[in-house]
């Protein structure tokens, strides 16, 4: 089973990017988790496109864009041309769901779409087929550094079961409160890819925490 580690560079030191960067280069950590927030659809404003081309000038690994922004589909060729590997879009953020995937796939990149912890996984019914990968939020999106919610092992095991059910590959991916503890139970659970952002860069040795999430 496909074991993922990407850490979000939310919570990175922004005065020294470039160091934390090529810790990521040099780990075993698969990508690197981008996320962006516009104050409209979540309550904080992080970081954009000019950022992220310049991360992609030196990144290693895939850059995992997760837009937490209201209207996404006229963003999407802007963070391609930016470096983005994989474009996530919020499903509460999209009306025309089906449209704005198709596009980020014409664009030749890994599609994605994220649900809020409120928002059921029967939602993806009509969409899964057509995805690259799920991402599940563990905690209200917004912040780092939040507490896990615990009914997210419960949602990754009915989100598990519909994905085998219809045969597919898609991953699973979470995002929020990801530690040693939340991150063996969510592996367990059926989860392929976990992001972590304060568990491993408020850490001495951010490097070793990513191969022990890898291990836990
Ligand atoms: C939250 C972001 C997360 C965040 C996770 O809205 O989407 O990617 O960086 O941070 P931790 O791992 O500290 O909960
Ligand atoms: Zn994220």
């Amino acid at each position: 089973m496909t074991r993922f580690i990407a850490p979000s560079i939310l919570s990175a030191n922004f005065l020294d990017l470039r160091k934390d960067i090529e810790m990521i280069n040099q780990s075993n950590a698969h990508w690197i988790h981008y996320d962006v927030m516009d104050g409209v659809f979540v309550p904080n404003i992080s970081f954009g496109l000019p950022i992220l081309k310049q991360i992609s000038s030196i990144a290693q690994k895939p850059l995992d864009v997760h837009l937490m922004i209201a209207n996404p589909d006229q963003y999407i060729t802007a963070f391609k041309d930016a470096g983005a590997a994989n474009i996530t879009v919020h499903i509460e953020t999209c009306p025309h769901l089906n449209r704005t995937i198709n596009f980020i796939k014409e664009q030749g990149l890994m599609a994605s779409v994220c649900l809020n912890p409120h928002t059921p996984i029967e939602m993806l019914e009509e969409i899964i087929q057509d995805i690259d990968m799920v991402l599940i939020m563990s905690v209200n999106p917004g912040f780092g550094g939040q507490l896990f919610i615990e009914s997210t092992y419960r949602k990754i095991g009915k989100l598990k079961k519909m994905i085998l059910d219809k045969n597919l590959k898609t991953l699973i991916e979470v995002d929020g409160g990801v530690n040693f503890e939340t991150g063996k139970k969510l592996f367990e659970a059926g989860a392929n890819v976990l992001v972590s952002g304060s568990f491993i860069f408020h850490s001495d040795n951010p490097t070793k925490r990513i191969d022990d999430l890898l291990s836990v």
